[in-house]
């Protein structure tokens, strides 16, 4: 029954050749296999075809591939005028129009062309491997394939198990997708798949926060690049792929999850999708462009004057206390070691997960001269601040010339449980926990996804580890505390793994 996807011979057909056909294709015929493709608007395959050409002659100008090489993948690929041309394939993978009808009756058809261990395979980025599968005659052979845009640059191609898919089949396309030079990964069809449900915690968390108040989109981006190292903050990402894209795919993965509060979308994307700012495209979105298309960037606030003439860390978090302790030494502030601050002193928290408000109020310390730095953290490029609502003005202004006397930037945010950065990277390794737990995939094929296709500087499990598993457990315990809302609650894997003191890529058996 099972076809051998290491045989030389082995025959790929792609339907649909816009953006992700062709570039399935180019990767394909790049990887020695024959492929045949087809559009349904006349011309298209052929514009595909003569695009792919241009791609693999420059890729080989580059010395990416020899010319013979870059010009025998051109010979392998052929255009197919009908689907009853599909025949001789091996695997067939569909690229056409987002649309479960269009896509149902593609593969109605198909089956009744292809042999019957030809396997099926769905590029589908948001719609139900599934559903897709439930009305063909033999589900067992189709499964999910799903590449990222461009897909020659992009290494990543997810293998999606439907309920009914056959081990053969998804074994079968992880061979076939290293034979195209991709790393796949392989997990069971879920909504968002793997790499769209993470991405979710960096786009929403930061949208939840801005919505908050806590902090402006400038600032948030700033805090995720400098802080988190991430290549792009959030809203810049947003700006790039456009609301049209991220809106309803966020819509659609909280609805596929029956609204699971996790993935609960927001007003500010999706006010602006309605009305048409959606980011580069329109030339307008959270950001606004001059007219070579780069964007406005409000100027950093320059750091104040002012200094504290004495500043008292509260030792509540032992390595917090430790780490800033070590920074305002370097920086030269004139530190109090009393087991209380005395009232001329500015005092400082360093809150994991916590807001400014509890510290104060729970540790007794007054909340006029109280404010919390962000230590869990690197602060080498940037710093983040928040007092609570009662801090006195000047003192706010005295921590943020302190922290900022070395020239370093700092961001004050409004108080909020988990600052920006801890909030939006635990509800990364949250909801990497919980695609875990629920075994749509294996934390280390979590983080290698992430990695690879969202360009990350580490995956959720990383993250979590690099932290600790326990910190990121009290940032997301807190925020559920404070705020009351089950989007923040821990998921079970990251519990139990914070609790036991072990790493959290730590399977179970
Ligand atoms: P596209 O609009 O660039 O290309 C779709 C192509 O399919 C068009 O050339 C169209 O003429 C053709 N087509 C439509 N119905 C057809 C049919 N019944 N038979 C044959 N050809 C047909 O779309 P794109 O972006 O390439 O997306 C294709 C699929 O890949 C969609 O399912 C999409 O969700 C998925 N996808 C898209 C990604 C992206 O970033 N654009 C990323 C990952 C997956």
């Amino acid at each position: 029954m099972a076809i051998d996807a290491n045989r030389t011979d082995l025959t790929v057909g792609v339907i649909g050749t816009g953006a992700m056909g062709r570039g399935i294709v180019q990767v394909a015929a790049a990887g020695g296999m024959k492929v045949l493709m087809m559009d349904s608007r006349p011309g298209a395959a052929q514009e595909a075809r003569d695009f792919i050409e241009k791609m693999l002659t420059r890729a080989a100008e580059k010395g990416g591939m020899s010319k013979d090489d870059a010009a025998a993948a051109v010979q392998r690929i052929s255009i197919v005028a009908s689907l009853s041309e599909f025949k001789p394939c091996h695997v067939v993978i569909e690229a056409i129009v987002e649309n479960l009808e269009a896509k149902r009756q593609l593969f109605g058809e198909l089956e009744d062309i292809v042999t019957p261990d030809c396997i099926l395979a769905t590029n589908t980025s948001s719609l139900s491997v599934t559903t897709i599968a439930a009305k063909l005659k033999t589900p067992r052979r189709f499964a999910g394939f799903h590449f990222f845009n461009p897909v020659p640059l992009m290494r990543l191609v997810e293998v999606i198990d439907g309920l009914q898919t056959g081990n053969w089949v998804s074994e079968a396309l992880m061979v076939i997708g290293r034979r195209m030079t991709r790393e796949p990964v392989r997990l069971t069809d879920a909504p968002g798949f793997l790499v769209n449900q993470v991405g979710r915690g960096f786009t929403l968390e930061a949208a939840h926060l801005v919505s908050e108040g806590v902090a402006t989109f400038v600032d948030v981006d700033r805090v995720l690049r400098d802080v988190g190292g991430f290549r792009m903050g959030p809203f810049e990402l947003m700006e790039l792929t456009g609301l049209d894209v991220t809106q309803p795919a966020s819509e659609l993965i909280y609805n596929q999850f029956f609204q699971e509060p996790r993935y609960r979308p927001n007003l500010i994307m999706r006010s602006r999708y309605e009305a048409g700012v959606l980011g580069r495209k329109t030339k307008r979105g959270f950001y606004e462009y001059d007219a070579e298309m780069k964007p406005i960037v409000p100027a950093e606030p320059a750091a104040p004057a002012a200094r504290p003439e004495s500043v008292w860390v509260s030792p509540a978090e032992s390595q917090g206390y430790a780490t800033l302790v070590q920074l305002l030494k370097k920086i030269g502030a004139r530190l109090e070691i009393a087991a209380k601050p005395s009232a001329k002193a500015l005092i400082l928290v360093t809150p994991v997960g916590d807001d400014a408000t509890s510290c104060a109020v729970e540790q007794g310390l007054d909340p006029k001269r109280t404010i919390a730095v962000d230590t869990l953290f690197p602060m080498a490029k940037r710093r983040t601040l928040m007092g609570t609502p009662v801090t006195d003005r000047a003192w706010r202004d005295a921590a943020h010339g302190l922290l900022a006397s070395d020239g370093v930037p700092v961001t004050v945010c409004r108080d909020s449980p988990g600052f920006i950065a801890q909030r939006i990277v635990a509800m990364i390794v949250n909801i990497g926990c919980s695609i875990a737990q629920s075994r749509t995939a294996q934390p280390a094929d979590i983080d290698q996804a992430v990695t690879l296709g969202l360009n990350y500087p580490n995956g959720p499990f990383k993250f979590g580890d690099v932290l600790g598993a326990e910190r990121v457990y009290k940032v997301l315990s807190a925020m559920y505390r404070i705020y009351g809302d089950p989007r923040y609650r821990p998921n079970i894997w990251l519990t139990r793994r914070a609790k036991l003191g072990v790493s959290l890529l730590t399977p179970e058996p």
